[in-house]
């Protein structure tokens, strides 16, 4: 890539579902990017699995892996210890203006970066899986943060085909899985009080609010659909969705059983085929989709 971006080098930490794709992207849109692991299995999987870009270096080395890049995105798994020992143990050894970004699901920015020296450089990039195909990217930067360092990386993110969105709040589980949340709580709701089964309830939404959700956000529908009309459904139903604040119930029981979805073969729904599989047959239909989308 021909940059005329700040942004040269990117390290990516933790080479799991996300690290792998956040990866990719950056690496196939032509930036060189370092990819490591704790778990060197994990790194000797990778090399084994797909063929590497040229512009992607894996490592098994911290302290290199980190030294060199303009943006560290820590993809290492959801736990706030583990987390935090990532940017204690890298701090000594990042450049002084490096962006340091973690793609939390679910820490707050505030929470994640307090007391590291680099918090004023800190941001969270959040993606989605798979990174390198899902367009949106949502992003949270100190207050204090110059706009001429987050432009820079919006630009890049463009570059890469992503569409990303700057929050105005630093807010516990951004936009998107608050969204999502919410509608996986009713969808659990309806479950629980035997209103449809798990496949009728995801039937419903893929081939409704699901294809709308595709061209159309929230306000876009209400807006078509005509604010009167929302008004009156808002007062009738409202006040008959689940707002409690503790996971669903059947949530919790399949967890307790070791039933994780995808990954177990097993979660709301069996897994004939091997998980691996499954996945893969989803990435292909995505692909397809965004394409068709485009
Ligand atoms: N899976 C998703 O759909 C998704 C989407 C958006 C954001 N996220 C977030 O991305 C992060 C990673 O999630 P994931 O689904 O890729 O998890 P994952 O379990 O698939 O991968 C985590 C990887 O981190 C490695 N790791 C563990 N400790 C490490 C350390 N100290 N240093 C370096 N690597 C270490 C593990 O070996 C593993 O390969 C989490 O914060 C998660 O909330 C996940």
């Amino acid at each position: 890539m021909d940059t005329v971006f700040k942004i040269k080098r990117i390290t990516v930490l933790g080479a799991g579902t996300m690290g792998q794709t956040i990866a990719y992207l950056f690496s196939e849109n032509g930036i060189p990017t370092t990819l490591y692991d704790a778990d060197n299995r994990v790194i000797d999987d990778m090399i084994s699995k797909r063929g590497l870009h040229e512009n992607l270096k894996l490592t098994k080395r911290l302290e290199t892996a980190v030294s060199e890049s303009d943006l560290i995105v820590e993809s290492v798994p959801e736990i706030f210890n583990i987390k935090r020992e990532v940017f204690l143990t890298i701090a000594p050894h990042v450049k002084q203006h490096a962006i340091i970004a973690s793609n939390t699901s679910s820490f707050p920015l505030h929470v994640l970066s307090e007391g590291l020296p680099f918090s004023q450089r800190m941001m969270l990039i959040h993606f989605f899986n798979p990174a390198d195909l899902i367009p949106l990217v949502e992003l949270v930067k100190p207050a204090a943060m110059a706009d001429a360092i987050v432009n820079d990386l919006i630009s890049l993110l463009k570059t890469c085909g992503k569409v990303p969105v700057l929050l105005k709040r630093d807010i516990n589980g951004f936009i998107a899985n608050r969204l999502q949340a919410a509608l996986l709580r009713e969808a659990c709701n309806l479950l629980q009080q035997g209103v449809a089964e798990v496949s009728d309830i995801d039937t419903v939404v893929k081939q409704s609010i699901g294809l709308r959700w595709a061209l159309n956000g929230p306000f876009e529908i209400t807006d078509l659909g005509g604010l009167d009309v929302w008004e009156k459904v808002l007062t009738n139903i409202l006040p008959d969705l689940d707002n409690t604040t503790s996971v669903p119930l059947s949530i919790n029981q399949l967890v307790n059983n070791n039933n994780l979805g995808l990954k177990t073969n097993k979660g709301f729904y069996d897994y004939p085929q091997s998980a691996s599989n499954q996945a893969v047959l989803q990435r292909e239909k995505l692909a397809r989709l965004l394409k068709d989308i485009k």
